[in-house]
């Protein structure tokens, strides 16, 4: 029965990627070659992060990054992993990540038609805790007729072929879309293969969650402030909502996508643009949470519209259950 097959008609996540690839004739099994490295390092970041007390891989790797951050020896080792394991598919053009200032160039001989941007350690602040942490990635086919230059990662997330991220929590987990829905894959160490666990996940249409940073209120604009106070101190009469907020951006999306409810970086005094990065935070997530019948809203306007001018670029982030964010953009959009 059901249980059975699973265990001997194992959906691995290479099998899940080609069966939906399968429905494009035209598909050269470029992007399967190119997941498959993407999972590649997946594993390799899931194995060192398990063993990081260990193998001594926790605290600073003594260097500052483009975003002026800390690099912790952890963001170092897994950028590097993630780019030779981009190139060496062979199916990649620009690469974007959080760690390089400038993008990648893949030279022309192993150049394919992918641009991959991506944040290869998302949650740093929590590695030395042992809390949950991850990686998030967006694809982009390159532009027809372009030899592969900024330009081709300078598009809006609506145009991303693919987006997903691994958390490496209690278990390894990569939620992954390409463009058909979302679906969730665990790491099953015994076999090091991702499998299928959360067959096209559906997040709840309103949640009773809201994840903030509490601690930026001081700076928020008035309708945040609105927006929070309602979900604390109800006017309708229904039940406050509960904070949940764990600081690893990967480990708060995994929760709002499968209990419902919102996460929100706004802007605010100090930060008019929030602190989440476009390529490669909020593209990728908000693709996931449109596929998943969720929304995400920038404070301005829908978030996979936004037409990134530099590939750091920041913007404010409400994403979740439809009705969550419809609620605040109600809030937003009447000023009160
Ligand atoms: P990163 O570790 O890749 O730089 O990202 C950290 C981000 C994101 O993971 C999280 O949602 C946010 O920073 C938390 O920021 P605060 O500590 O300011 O709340
Ligand atoms: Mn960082
Ligand atoms: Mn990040
Ligand atoms: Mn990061």
């Amino acid at each position: 029965h059901a249980a059975d097959a699973m265990r001997t008609d194992l959906m691995t996540i290479t099998r899940h990627v080609l069966n939906e690839q399968s429905k494009f004739p035209e598909a050269r099994g470029d992007l399967t070659i190119l997941l498959n490295n993407i999972v590649l390092g997946c594993k390799f970041v899931c194995s060192s992060v398990s063993k990081a007390g260990l193998a001594k891989l926790i605290g600073l790797a003594g260097d500052t990054n483009v975003q002026g951050e800390e690099q912790k020896k952890l963001d170092v080792l897994s950028n590097d992993v993630f780019i030779n394991a981009l190139i060496s598919s062979g199916r990649t053009n620009v690469l974007v990540s959080e760690e390089n200032e400038e993008p990648i160039i893949v030279e022309a001989s192993k150049r394919g038609r992918y641009c991959v941007v991506f944040d290869p350690l998302d949650g740093s602040s929590n590695i030395d805790c042992g809390v949950s942490i991850g990686t998030i990635f967006g694809i982009y086919m390159l532009k027809e007729g372009s030899a592969g230059t900024l330009e081709d990662v300078l598009q809006p997330g609506s145009t991303m072929v693919a987006a997903g991220y691994c958390m490496y929590g209690s278990s390894c987990t990569f939620v992954l879309s390409t463009g058909a829905g979302v679906n969730g894959f665990t790491l099953d160490p015994s076999l090091g293969e991702f499998i299928l666990t959360h067959p096209d996940i559906k997040i709840p249409k309103k949640g009773k969650i809201y994840s903030v940073n509490e601690g930026n209120a001081k700076n928020w604009d008035k309708p945040t402030t609105l927006y929070v106070a309602n979900a604390k101190f109800p006017k309708d009469g229904t039940s406050p909502k509960s904070l949940r907020y764990i600081g690893s951006m990967v480990a708060d999306v995994h929760r709002t996508l499968l209990y419902g409810g919102i996460f929100m970086y706004p802007a605010d005094k100090k930060s008019p643009n929030g602190k989440l990065r476009v390529l490669y935070e909020v593209f990728p997530m908000s693709f996931l949470m449109e596929q998943a019948g969720g929304q995400a809203f920038t404070g301005k306007g829908r978030a996979l519209d936004i037409v990134p001018k530099k590939i750091h670029d920041r913007s404010p982030i409400f994403l979740g259950s439809y009705d969550d964010i419809e609620d605040i953009k109600n809030l937003i959009i009447n000023g009160h």
